[in-house]
């Protein structure tokens, strides 16, 4: 059917054509900022789930959910190697001249210019307020202690003071949270905890992969009663049915029954393969109006095709050869997770000997401990990709 027309986006952060199966996260995050509207006490929340299962999509949703109340949002994205002062110092200067605009800056947003500008100093950062700070004196004794936690404590603070002064609220989503060092991840936490005692309109929205939970209690032990983890998995099969109908149906086209079952089959709910299986078998369809089973047949080839170069590939273009082997091991045992004594068995060493290996993938964000001497892959169904590369070259393990 024409491409065009095409509804289904497969792509990392992709918002889909129809977001289904996560209400009550929405729900919890519209309850947390009307609570800090009212100078209520709300956690904030982290969200953890698998590859391409939708934490992305839906920071962006909580976001347009605060611009819809009139607060500012502003995402953050963590990466390996990122410098957290300088993107903290980054984003809270975005913030506050979104607050209040150069022009007609209010007397509590120039003090938290004042802020920034000691935290900057203290920091070693680049003056980030730019323009802005010409005139503007730091103010001493503020976020100036060279120790990150209070410094940002200091830092939120003040912006939460700001937002209050103007009646609005500060969002901030941080995505790929577990690339966070561990003693900047204990620096969110502990700065949050203390802002948080003030019951300002200031919200912190999280993302990151299973791991995030476990790397956040050995950051700080009392994480877990900070935060509000909430898993965020594939969707059921009505909510992964409604992703690809809901869409369809807009455009006046009709899914089969037993094309839609066979694409749940294929899918196992997981929302960025039904994106990809949805859009393969859309443009294959011979439509004019329907999606039939004989479609989605046609379609499994370039579906799985389109996910091994791209999706699954990604993921392993940056391992090295030890990893890559480590991963055959994992996926030759089948389906996790794996204790790690037995993938260190099947490679013929002990598990101390691939300690580092582990730890290195688990780091690259590719594998995690589901549980103390378990291991299992980030990305859903890697193991079938593994094996199905196994199966088409040999070389695999040489690449
Ligand atoms: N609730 C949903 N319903 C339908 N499709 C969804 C839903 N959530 C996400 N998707 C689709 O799934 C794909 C992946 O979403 P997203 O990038 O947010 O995942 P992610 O969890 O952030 O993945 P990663 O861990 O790789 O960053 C996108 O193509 C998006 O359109
Ligand atoms: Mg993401």
């Amino acid at each position: 059917m024409d491409p065009t027309r095409n509804p289904y986006c497969p792509g990392a952060g992709s918002p889909p054509p129809a977001l289904v199966g996560r209400d009550a996260e929405l729900e919890t995050i519209r309850i947390a900022i009307e609570r800090l509207r009212l100078g209520r006490f709300a956690k904030s929340v982290i969200l953890t789930g698998l590859r391409g299962v939708g934490k992305t999509v839906l920071l962006q949703e909580f976001r347009r959910l605060g611009q819809s109340r009139d607060w500012v949002c502003q995402p953050l994205e963590a990466s390996e190697g990122m410098r957290f002062p300088q993107a903290m110092a980054e984003l809270v200067r975005k913030v506050l001249l979104r607050l209040s605009p150069a022009q007609n800056m209010a007397d509590r947003a120039k003090r938290a210019l004042g802020v920034l500008k000691s935290f900057q100093m203290r920091w070693n950062l680049p003056d980030g307020a730019g323009d802005l700070s010409v005139g503007l004196d730091p103010v001493p004794g503020w976020a100036d202690s060279g120790l990150l936690d209070e410094d940002l404590a200091g830092l939120f603070a003040e912006v939460g003071e700001a937002a209050r002064e103007r009646q609005k609220g500060v969002l901030v989503t941080v995505d790929e949270v577990q690339y966070l060092k561990r003693k900047d991840l204990a620096a969110l936490i502990v700065g949050l905890h203390q802002v948080s005692q003030e019951q300002l309109p200031f919200l912190v929205v999280g993302a990151g992969l299973p791991s995030v939970p476990a790397l956040a209690g050995e950051a700080k032990s009392y994480a877990e009663r900070l935060f509000n983890f909430r898993s965020i998995n594939r969707l059921g099969d009505d909510d992964a049915k409604a992703a690809l109908v809901e869409p369809a149906d807009e455009e006046g086209v009709v899914w089969r029954p037993d094309a839609l079952d066979q694409i749940v089959r294929e899918t196992r709910g997981y929302p960025y393969f039904l994106q990809e299986f949805g859009k393969q078998a859309w443009d294959l369809a011979d439509g004019p109006a329907e999606i039939t089973g004989s479609d989605v047949d046609a379609a499994v080839a370039t579906a799985v095709d389109e996910l091994d170069t791209g999706f699954f590939s990604v993921r392993i273009d940056r391992t090295t050869d030890s990893e890559r082997e480590y991963l055959v091991a994992m996926a030759s045992l089948g389906k996790g997770p794996y204790a790690s004594g037995r993938v260190a068995a099947t490679m013929g060493k002990d598990t101390p000997g691939v300690g580092p290996v582990r730890d290195k993938l688990i780091k690259k964000g590719l594998c995690y401990s589901p549980r103390w001497g378990e291991i299992d892959f980030t990305v859903p169904l890697f193991d079938d990709f593994v094996r199905r590369r196994l199966r088409q070259s040999a070389g695999f393990r040489q690449r």
